[in-house]
């Protein structure tokens, strides 16, 4: 059982968004923060905000992670949670998806998690506890239609948590891999900007406090999927049981959504 009081947590993708209101969500239960972030003035005004420690960089290098593990390591003494939600969407279709887009999403979305799990892992092994939350997507359970890269590496990021839990679990170490759906934030299309959101309708689009929340209430219950749009865990089972008749239905909003744009997906 997670007790957050006084927990040495590191929140990256911070500066806005869903990092933001996790490390909002963590604090106030009494977390002490490393808030990290590219984006260093809204970084900074989130952690004056919080009383958070910021490390502005890039959280997904090679060089980056291990700058921004050692800082937060000397200012928290150790690192007790690990929450890994820096995330990019790049590109639209195949041919708008450059080699560029492909390769920047498989380090932001997915070697990020293997970088930081490289770093801490051995530590928390010794001393046999540690918590390792990565901000996958409903895209990584289910795909999403018009960006492959997201699909791609979201489905990555979360093949890559469920390996984590599967090999170290019984050491101690826990996992969490959060998959909503729509959260209102810069990066999710607002009516009239996204294809599909508008097809499907934006009602269904959550604050990314509710996010936050369902992380707290996850790991208070210890379950690995944190899933703030409940009714993703039936969409997953669905796909697991009929996966032809899944695909056959993700055809449908596929050709909804040509019909609405008007164009072909190239
Ligand atoms: N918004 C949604 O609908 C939605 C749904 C499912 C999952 N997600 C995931 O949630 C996470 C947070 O996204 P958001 O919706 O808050 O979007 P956002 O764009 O508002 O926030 C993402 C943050 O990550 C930061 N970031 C990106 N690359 C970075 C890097 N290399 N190093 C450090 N920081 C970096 C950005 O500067 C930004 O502050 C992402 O992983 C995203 O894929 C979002």
């Amino acid at each position: 059982m997670q007790d957050w009081r006084g927990a040495g947590v590191v929140v990256t993708g911070a500066a806005r968004g869903i990092g933001a209101a996790i490390a909002e969500r963590l604090q106030a239960e009494g977390a002490r923060l490393v808030v990290a972030d590219v984006l260093a003035e809204p970084l900074q005004q989130v952690a004056d905000r919080l009383g958070a420690h910021p490390v502005a960089g890039d959280a997904a290098s090679p060089e980056g992670v291990r700058a921004l593990v050692d800082a937060a390591t000397d200012h928290l003494g150790e690192i007790d949670v690990w929450v890994g939600n820096a995330g990019i969407a790049r590109g639209e279709g195949l041919a708008g998806s450059s080699e560029q887009d492909w390769a920047d999403s498989w380090q932001v979305n997915v070697m990020a998690h293997v970088r930081a799990a490289e770093l801490l892992v051995p530590r928390w092994l010794e001393r046999g506890s540690g918590r390792f939350v990565v901000t996958a997507s409903a895209a990584g359970l289910l795909t999403i239609l018009g960006q492959p890269t997201y699909a791609v590496t979201k489905h990555g990021a979360e093949a890559f948590a469920e390996w984590l839990a599967a090999t170290y679990g019984h050491r101690g170490i826990a996992v969490h891999a959060i998959c909503p759906q729509g959260v209102l934030t810069d990066m999710y299309p607002g009516p009239g900007d996204g294809e599909l959101a508008d097809v499907i309708g934006h009602d269904g689009a959550l604050q990314p406090a509710d996010v936050a929340e369902a992380l707290v209430r996850t790991v208070a219950a210890e379950e690995f999927l944190v899933l703030p749009h409940p009714e993703v865990k039936d969409y997953f089972a669905f796909r697991g049981a009929q996966t032809d008749k899944w695909l056959r239905g993700m055809q449908r909003l596929q050709q909804r959504v040509d019909q609405t744009t008007h164009k072909l997906v190239e």
